[in-house]
């Protein structure tokens, strides 16, 4: 099934932008984001279904503010402006943009004309989330007023004839009540869309393209266990099957049965052609001693490149190098600003040290969400597709000061633990990373008549959207009594448990 729709998503640097993406393609219709500058020629050559445009910062009246080409109004291709997106609809087709005596950051009851085909099957009230200072003050010729609010005039405002549309609240956020009905009702009502992105066609689609692009050369792909990797992998193996060389650089470093875990998915379920390098002693001798965690990082990047560069030789010349780069890397790398690879920080600058003459990133155009759903469409285990973030240096970044292999077993023991009950009181789809440390304090204990003088370890589990402000979870006593009874019952060195109840900032996620 071939992807023939497309909704084109002007970015007018708006806060949101990257949730009005997710939000088409939820409603099955694929979207991509493009620079509000994009020409009216490449607009024609994409043939989009619709256009949005986004929200963003500016003011209509600033002098630079983004604009468009007036003759996107005459393509005949339905347009939706939200909030800044609006007033520049009405400001170029000769409305009236004003200031508002004051900033407006609320969710706001909005009555919306439910005769209006963007606002069909509501009722007549609806709460939205308002965030401006202008708005629209008087209506461009031809359209008409299909919202308003106490303070908003002109909420919402429609040309139906041309099907341009502007709304000055925010439909793809979770405040707005039933949000994404609006979009649903702007792709399916007004585009005319009929729904033809879903993750199977993705996947039918993808690996059709591989094996056109690929068909029987070689591609290297080095497999971390993490989601987007592992994918990425399977997308290929479905394509080219044997041409395909995983390499699993193992440093030790990963949590208990990770490693065997992720050899077994791969060539026992897949049969996938998984190189597994056990350098656990190698990273170990070199990370002896060090306590600095930047070092730590180093150390373990260098070698990790190293050591896969030593087996990539083994193989020879590849054509192609497989990344798991998704679509927000992209994005955060600049949309149309020439779109720079990103190399992974944890793989970091591998394209320089293998050689090989393209990279393929089949999972370019997906979101996170996405790929976890393409990774089960692909038959890959709930519990791997569902994986929690684990950062590359691994358990090195958990032990507090240098690292033994008496503490990685400690911590690896500790941590499984945690996981385990975390699991067993179903908080692990709530949770967005949940980990132990191994601080490098000991204390005094007793267990039965005897003193102890053991470690200390802390427990460490974050709520977060982004991983860049995150909140301590607020985890009921009970899961952590059990917890901790656990631990120190199950696992010989450790007489102590804390747990972490910062939030990030001022803490940050790890603990190094
Ligand atoms: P922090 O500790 O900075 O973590 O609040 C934010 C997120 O990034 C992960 N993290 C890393 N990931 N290499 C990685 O691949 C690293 O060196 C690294 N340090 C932190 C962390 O687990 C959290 O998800």
């Amino acid at each position: 099934m071939k992807v023939n729709e497309k909704i084109l998503i002007l970015d007018f640097y708006g806060q949101f932008n990257q949730l009005i993406a997710r939000r088409v393609r939820e409603c099955n219709v694929y979207s991509e984001i493009v620079p509000f500058d994009i020409s009216i020629d490449k607009i024609k050559e994409i043939a989009p279904k619709g256009i949005i445009f986004t929200g963003g910062p500016a003011s209509v009246y600033e002098k630079d503010a983004p604009t468009v080409n007036k003759e996107i109004f005459n393509l005949g291709i339905p347009i939706l402006g939200i909030c800044y997106g609006m007033q520049l609809i009405s400001y170029m087709l000769g409305g009236n943009v004003e200031k508002a005596d004051r900033r407006e950051y609320c969710t706001k009851s909005v009555n919306l004309d439910n005769a209006s085909p963007l606002f069909a099957g509501f009722e007549n009230t609806n709460d939205c989330l308002m965030t401006h200072n202008d708005y629209v003050s008087r209506l461009p010729n031809g359209f008409k007023k299909i919202a308003f609010t106490d303070d908003c005039p002109i909420a919402a405002m429609s040309n139906d004839d041309k099907k341009i549309y502007g709304i000055q609240f925010h439909p793809e956020v979770n405040h707005t009540k039933d949000g994404i009905k609006i979009i649903h009702n702007f792709l399916y009502n007004i585009c005319n869309c009929k729904g033809d992105w879903n993750m199977s066609s993705f996947v039918e689609e993808t690996v059709l393209k591989l094996k056109e692009k690929i068909g029987d050369k070689k591609a290297l792909c080095a497999l971390s266990g993490g989601v987007d990797s592992s994918v990425a992998a399977v997308l290929l193996n479905k394509a080219i099957g044997k041409n395909l060389t995983c390499i699993f650089v193992d440093h030790g470093l990963l949590r208990k049965n990770e490693g065997d875990e992720v050899e077994k998915i791969f060539k026992e379920q897949f049969d996938i052609n998984l190189i597994r390098v056990n350098a656990k002693d190698k990273f170990l001798s070199k990370l002896a001693g060090v306590i600095d965690p930047e070092r730590k990082r180093k150390i373990i990047g260098e070698e990790f490149i190293r050591t896969f560069e030593e087996e990539a030789k083994k193989i020879g010349k590849v054509d192609f190098l497989v990344q798991g780069t998704i679509y927000p890397d992209v994005i955060e790398s600049g949309v149309g600003k020439g779109q720079t690879i990103k190399s992974h920080h944890n793989v970091g600058g591998l394209p320089d040290y293998v050689d090989f003459k393209e990279i393929v990133e089949p999972l370019r155009d997906l979101f996170k969400d996405e790929v976890r759903k393409t990774g089960l469409e692909l038959g890959i285990p709930e519990n791997l597709v569902y994986r929690q973030p684990f950062p590359g240096p691994g358990l090195a970044i958990r032990i507090i000061g240098d690292i033994t292999e008496e503490k990685l077993e400690i911590l690896k023991e500790a941590d499984y633990i945690f996981r385990d009950e975390i699991a067993k009181a179903g908080l692990d789809r709530t949770l967005n990373q949940y980990f132990a440390v191994l601080t490098n304090l000991k204390s005094v204990g007793v267990m039965g008549d005897d003193r102890t003088y053991d470690y200390t370890l802390a427990l460490r589990a974050v709520e977060t959207s982004d991983f860049m402000t995150a909140n301590f979870a607020k985890i009921p006593y009970d899961v952590l009594e059990k917890v901790s009874t656990r631990i120190v019952n199950e696992i010989k060195n450790i007489n102590r448990i804390v747990y972490d109840i910062t939030s990030k900032p001022p803490a940050t996620i790890e603990w190094e």
